[in-house]
């Protein structure tokens, strides 16, 4: 059945229209049986008891019961629009990648912005950390980017995934906090794990609380591979930068806020694109190769550390355009399946160990939360360039084969169906691999504090004073002193004052040792 009522065209006055007839839809059941009275249940006499014969009573209850799939396990809180990307120029000497392929070039977008940790129904303007997948329709296939605003993680290996996310929602015995930062768990799993401070550092900062999706950056945090036609690979980090710039919120503005208008976000991108406001961002990248990955004084396959723009600025390749908002909340941005994994020729993965769990998990979660492996014939999630494979059947298969082959190779000729192209089809790229198997971080991974304290640096002192603020606030709300004392020990490693002032917030009088720089998870928790 279709809505024909949008939010522009609703009528003014509800009382009208309440029958068929006269331009307006006849209303049917999910059978396409025409229904006549949508009030009442049928009864037996005049008080009499509901018979079970009411099959419409049945169907709508029915399917009313079963609206509900499970939230995302991660990204729960989200919101989308449509668009395109458009390439600046032919980029064919760096990625044979669809969407860069020629000036001019537009290619479709779907993008879900998000935050976190927190449930579906959770306010926008939580000090949070945000999504930014970007899910483009090429002509080669769906390349989904699916990235976050802040360009490091708080972990380097996808074995840690697990236990951070638990730690940032709800205790499982009281079922809260929901506020992901003032937590107990949270900073007692950060507090052991020096690896994240990084990424702590960016979420306390303003960073944290952005003013719109539309002012926020993108990154795609991994080190990915562009591969030309002629199978030539460069490094590279992908960048949105927002066309509004960077904005965000204060704190007290922040919970102001989130009380009265839990859906600020929401509302501002919808508004923005209702009025013609067509958010923008623009697409770069920071190219290198293997002689700078090993000069850099971090791991490129670290998700923890970032390439300065100093160093490696960002090459800009193209634009992004919101300019449509979603029909259905639930068909698009509820159901749209991003997953790294997706990948077309041109780009390929690195060894980043973070990265190897994701290419893993978001599919494994997807089947879960969408119940069916035919989740890519919804429209939000089928390619929209050919697609043709042998693949059948399972839960709301909507695509069929046509014709008698469903294997290959078969000798049916013409009519033997899709067969695999050694000229266009995806190939990996040819990296050289080998060693020992093991379960040991490597040493170039090691070093958890100079970029938390790069970036501690590099911001104005009142942005400074903000991170400050924000970690004694959230720290006060811990009731575990230890942890509170752990983590200015870890302060001290990347900032005197900082830490100082941290501590003074507290009240903790005696200043504990710096943790040792270099300590693992087992060392910290025994320090
Ligand atoms: C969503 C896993 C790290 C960005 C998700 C989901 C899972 C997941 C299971 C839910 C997907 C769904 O239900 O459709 C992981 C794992 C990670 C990891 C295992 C590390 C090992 C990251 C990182 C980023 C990121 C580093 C950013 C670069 C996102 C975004 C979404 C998401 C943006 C929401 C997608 C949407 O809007 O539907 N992640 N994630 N994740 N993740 Fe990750």
């Amino acid at each position: 059945a279709k809505n024909t009522t949008g939010p522009s065209d609703r009528p003014s006055d509800s009382a009208t229209h309440q029958t068929a007839g006269d331009g307006v839809a006849t209303m049917t059941t999910q059978q396409g049986v025409a229904i006549a009275d949508d009030q009442n249940s049928l009864t037996v006499g005049t008080r009499g008891p509901v018979s079970l014969e009411d099959f419409q009573l049945r169907e709508k209850l029915f399917h009313f019961d079963h609206e509900r799939i499970p939230e995302r396990v991660v990204h729960a809180r989200g919101y989308g629009a449509k668009g395109y990307f458009e390439s600046y120029d032919d980029q064919s000497q760096l990625t044979a990648a669809a969407p860069f392929s020629e000036a001019g070039k537009r290619t479709e977008v779907f993008v879900r912005f998000s935050t976190v940790a927190g449930s579906a129904g959770s306010p926008d303007l939580a000090r949070d950390t945000r999504g930014f997948a970007v899910k483009f329709y090429t002509d080669a296939g769906n390349w989904d980017l699916v990235g976050n605003n802040i360009p490091v993680f708080f972990i380097q290996d996808a074995m840690k995934f697990p236990d951070l996310v638990h730690s940032v929602k709800p205790e499982p015995d009281r079922g809260f906090p929901q506020a992901q930062s003032a937590h107990d768990n949270f900073w007692d799993f950060v507090s052991l794990m020096p690896e994240s401070m990084h990424h702590l550092m960016w979420v306390m900062s303003d960073r944290g609380i952005p003013r719109s999706f539309r002012m926020m950056e993108g990154f795609g945090v991994h080190t990915f591979r562009f591969v030309t036609a002629s199978g030539e690979s460069s490094y590279v980090k992908f960048h949105w930068k927002p066309k509004l710039g960077v904005q965000s919120v204060v704190w007290n503005e922040a919970v102001k806020i989130n009380g009265a208008d839990p859906d600020f976000h929401r509302r501002d991108l919808w508004n923005a694109i209702e009025a013609g406001d067509y958010p923008e961002w623009e697409l770069g990248v920071q190219v290198f190769d293997d002689a700078f990955a090993d000069e850099f004084d971090f791991d490129i396959l670290d998700a923890t550390k970032l390439i300065p723009e100093e160093l490696v600025p960002v090459t800009p390749l193209g634009r992004m355009v919101l300019d449509q908002r979603v029909d259905n909340f639930f068909a698009e941005t509820e159901q749209v399946a991003f997953c790294t994994q997706n990948v077309i020729p041109g780009i390929d993965f690195t060894n980043d160990p973070l990265l190897a769990g994701r290419n893993f998990s978001y599919l494994d979660t997807q089947l879960k939360r969408l119940g069916s492996p035919n989740f890519t014939h919804l429209p939000v999630n089928a390619p929209r360039c050919p697609v043709a494979h042998f693949q059948q059947d399972g839960h709301m298969a909507m695509q069929s084969l046509s014709g008698r082959a469903n294997y290959e190779p078969n000798s049916w000729g013409d009519d033997g169906g899709p067969r695999e192209n050694p000229d266009t089809g995806y190939r990996s790229f040819p990296a050289e691999e080998g060693g020992e198997k093991r379960k040991l971080r490597p040493e170039s991974f090691a070093d958890h504090y100079s970029q938390a304290r790069m970036f501690y640096r590099s911001q104005t002192e009142i942005e400074q004073q903000h991170i400050a603020d924000a970690i004694v606030f959230e720290l006060s709300k811990v009731e575990t002193h230890a942890i509170r004392t752990r983590i200015v020990a870890s302060l001290l490693n990347v900032d005197n004052d900082l830490a100082q002032q941290v501590a003074d917030g507290l009240g903790i009088d005696e200043m504990p040792d710096p943790l040792e720089p270099e300590a693992t998870p087992i060392d910290v928790a025994t320090s």
